[in-house]
């Protein structure tokens, strides 16, 4: 078992030395959103090392002017119709969700979507935030352009950045988009660690193990450094769909073999959430962690890295092993992400 430790932790540490050198950086280099009247400020969005590349749209590069704008709108209940906004679900302090449950499923956590293609627990959105974001705006919200527009003070910002007299839902949901790509968590204990700056624990470590080992197998799929491989996974929580929400993928491909799919979701600043899984069925880390050792459901279609040959019966876990599971999964908390300023209601 130690050295099982040892080897995996030089393992990490030597696959990650490579990247830790610099921060990178995504470039800002086309310049042909600019306004006659005013010059954007072009701004470079700070990449975690070890993080992979962030593709962003030619027609919405990243501007300070933008960032706020769509950082403004995302406070604002101006968006909603009935008092909302984005961050009355979406709080920072919580991870960018809420404890709450609002309706039949989780809210999900807004963190690192700049990475995503795949949206919603159930996938129902995909392809770009600018995509997603114009569809909260336009379908979720339905967002009065009526009121938009009389808003002298969105009017002046939507001209500056957009150059725009008339705001619509596109000019909304990309600045959304500019602000929530900058909604990234890259600095949780676990970075920390893997940067060298801080250990852990052996106990924390002795849970990384059985996170990144077949032991307990999770890293395929909440995978390093981003904790998601954002696919859709059927991993046996339920045997029959007795809900509608509970066929998942199924509902957008309406491919039997997608029944009971979801999107693998994000472990950064999971410890902070009170519902999990689709249906926010389990209120405890405790009870998630009980599920995969013992409650996976042998269904026609669970996925293969579920059934993998020593896993047929379960994990195995002792109570130990799962306390320490925890522990690991507490690491992933983010408190710079959770505090930083830049990403809270504007003054
Ligand atoms: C009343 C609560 C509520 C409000 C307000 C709200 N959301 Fe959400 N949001 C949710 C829920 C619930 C989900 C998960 C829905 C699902 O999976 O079908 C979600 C999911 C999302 C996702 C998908 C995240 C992912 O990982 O796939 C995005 C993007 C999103 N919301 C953006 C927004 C934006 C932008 C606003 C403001 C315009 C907003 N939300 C306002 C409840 C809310
Ligand atoms: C085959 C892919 C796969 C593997 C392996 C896997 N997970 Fe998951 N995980 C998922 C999917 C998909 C969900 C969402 C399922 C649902 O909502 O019904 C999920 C949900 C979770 C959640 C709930 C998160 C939330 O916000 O609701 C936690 C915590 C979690 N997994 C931890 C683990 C741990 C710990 C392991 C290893 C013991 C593991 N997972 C192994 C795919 C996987």
């Amino acid at each position: 078992m130690k050295n099982k430790t040892i080897a995996l932790t030089a393992a990490l540490i030597t696959a990650f030395t490579i990247t830790i050198i610099s921060c990178k950086k995504e470039k800002t280099t086309s310049d042909t959103n600019t306004t006659e009247t005013t010059v954007l400020t072009p701004y470079e969005i700070l990449l975690p090392t070890r993080f992979p590349e962030l593709v962003i749209p030619d027609d919405n590069k990243p501007y300070e002017e933008r960032i706020q704008l769509g950082r403004e709108l995302y406070y604002d209940p101006i968006l909603s119709n009935d008092g909302r906004s984005c961050a009355s679900c979406h709080i920072q302090s919580q991870g960018f969700t809420i404890s709450e449950m609002k309706y039949d499923m989780p809210v999900l956590p807004h963190i690192n979507l700049g990475w995503y293609s795949n949206f919603m627990w159930d996938g129902s959105k995909q392809g770009t935030l600018e995509d997603v974001m114009q569809f909260e705006t336009r379908d979720f919200f339905s967002t009065d352009l009526a009121k938009m527009n009389s808003s002298s003070k969105y009017k002046a910002l939507f001209k500056k950045c957009f150059g725009v007299d008339n705001i619509t839902h596109k000019e909304i949901g990309y600045a959304l988009a500019q602000f929530t790509r900058t909604l990234i968590s890259g600095d949780s204990k676990y970075d920390r660690y893997l940067s060298g700056a801080i250990d852990l624990t052996p106990f924390e470590k002795k849970g990384m193990e059985i996170f990144y080992t077949e032991k307990g197998d999770c890293f395929h799929c909440h995978t390093n450094v981003m904790y998601t491989d954002n696919l859709f996974h059927n991993t046996g929580v339920d045997s029959i769909y007795a809900k509608e929400a509970d066929k998942g993928y199924y509902n957008v491909t309406k491919n039997i073999l997608d029944l009971g799919k979801f999107k693998t979701p994000n472990l950064r600043n999971v410890a902070l959430r009170t519902h999990f899984m689709h249906d926010g069925r389990y209120t405890s880390l405790d009870e998630v962690v009980e599920f995969y050792n013992n409650g996976v459901r042998k269904v026609s279609n669970l996925d293969p890295i579920m059934t993998k040959p020593g896993k047929i019966n379960g994990l195995k876990l002792t109570a130990e092993d799962k306390a320490a599971l925890i522990a690991f999964l507490k690491t992933l908390t983010d408190t710079t992400f959770l505090n930083n300023t830049a990403l809270g209601k504007p003054e």
